[in-house]
């Protein structure tokens, strides 16, 4: 049975997927995103942060399944589990990959690392568990504003960019679990919603802040700190057009506040049906990738081949762009 406040029937809604991906290092570039070593290292600095997260989601989540009473939420949760597993298995495949290419992933990890341990060690199971319903939403709105653009995605080997976007459309799939989860087991109170708030703050000015600094620690290291060309293209790209960061950690940080808040208030499943569709046909998330930007380009008045990536068509009227 659906309640009112889990918003969607889980009935089938997150399903594990085994995926597998040919990361030949010789084929990734060091500036493997959009050309641009800041974006990449952005970017960078995300994937070698993820299987950390991934780990201390998944602890969290495993540790409410026999407190939640909803039982599609509980069903919700074991997929969502197996999913969180196999993107942190698939991130340390490609980080390793990195590493290979002289990248010091390991070290950039290090801070995140620690406070996770501190998280671990100190936070009381309550803050744990609301932190996995938090940091589920930034991931969820990072993946949505990745989704709505994949342009940025048009010079990346296409394995890279499969594996992403398989991240980002489990991510925005399976949006709502931790969240439900976190409602079913600790309630819909005052109280849940402080701890929620609370959670919130520190995980900003811990995680967040840390992240940000393992990207710049990318960036002194590989000697491009001061490339001001790809600093200025890459802050117009996270600030404004298309406005990554913003969209993600600032417009997205309001309804969040609301004690009202739930995942599905903004329904974005439709982002996410063709790429389903199209990996449920074949069992490939290479052609699931290129499905999705096949259909994007056409939703905005583009075409893509997997060749040439994206390009706009000049006479087309009929433009319908995603909200
Ligand atoms: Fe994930
Ligand atoms: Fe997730």
């Amino acid at each position: 049975m659906t309640s009112a406040r889990q918003k969607i029937d889980y009935n089938d809604v997150v399903q594990h997927r085994n995926v597998a991906f040919n990361l030949d290092e010789a084929k990734i570039p060091r500036y493997w995103l959009d050309k641009d070593p800041w974006l990449t290292h952005y970017m960078n600095a995300i994937f070698c942060n993820v299987p950390r997260g991934e780990r201390f989601v998944m602890k969290a989540t495993t540790k409410q399944l026999d407190k939640i009473s909803d039982p599609s939420i509980r069903k919700a949760a074991i997929a969502f589990i197996r999913q969180e597993g196999s993107h942190a298995k698939a991130h340390d495949g490609l980080n390793k990959v990195l590493a290979s290419q002289g990248l010091p992933i390991k070290n950039a990890g290090m801070m995140v690392d620690a406070i996770f341990s501190a998280y671990d060690r100190y936070l009381p199971d309550v803050m744990k568990f609301a932190f996995a319903a938090t940091g589920e939403h930034f991931t969820a709105t990072l993946s949505a504003a990745m989704l709505e653009n994949p342009e940025l995605w048009d010079d990346t080997p296409e394995d890279v960019a499969a594996l992403a976007f398989w991240h980002f459309v489990e991510e925005v799939e399976h949006k709502s679990v931790s969240f439900d989860v976190y409602k079913d087991t600790c309630g819909e109170g005052a109280y849940s919603y402080a701890v929620l708030m609370a959670t919130l703050g520190l995980g900003v000015s811990t995680l967040f802040t840390a992240a940000h600094l393992s990207w710049i620690y990318l960036l002194v290291k590989d000697k491009q700190i001061t490339n001001v060309r790809s600093a200025a293209k890459t802050a117009k790209k996270l600030l404004f057009s298309p406005g990554i960061f913003t969209k993600t950690f600032v417009s997205e940080v309001v309804p969040f506040l609301s004690p009202k808040f739930h995942p599905w208030d903004n329904d974005n499943r439709f982002m996410i049906n063709v790429w389903k569709e199209k990996y449920d046909e074949t069992g490939d998330p290479v052609q699931a990738y290129h499905a999705f930007r096949q259909w994007h380009a056409a939703q905005n008045g583009s075409t893509y081949s997997p060749n040439r990536g994206s390009e706009k068509v000049a006479a087309k009227t009929n433009v319908q762009a995603i909200a």
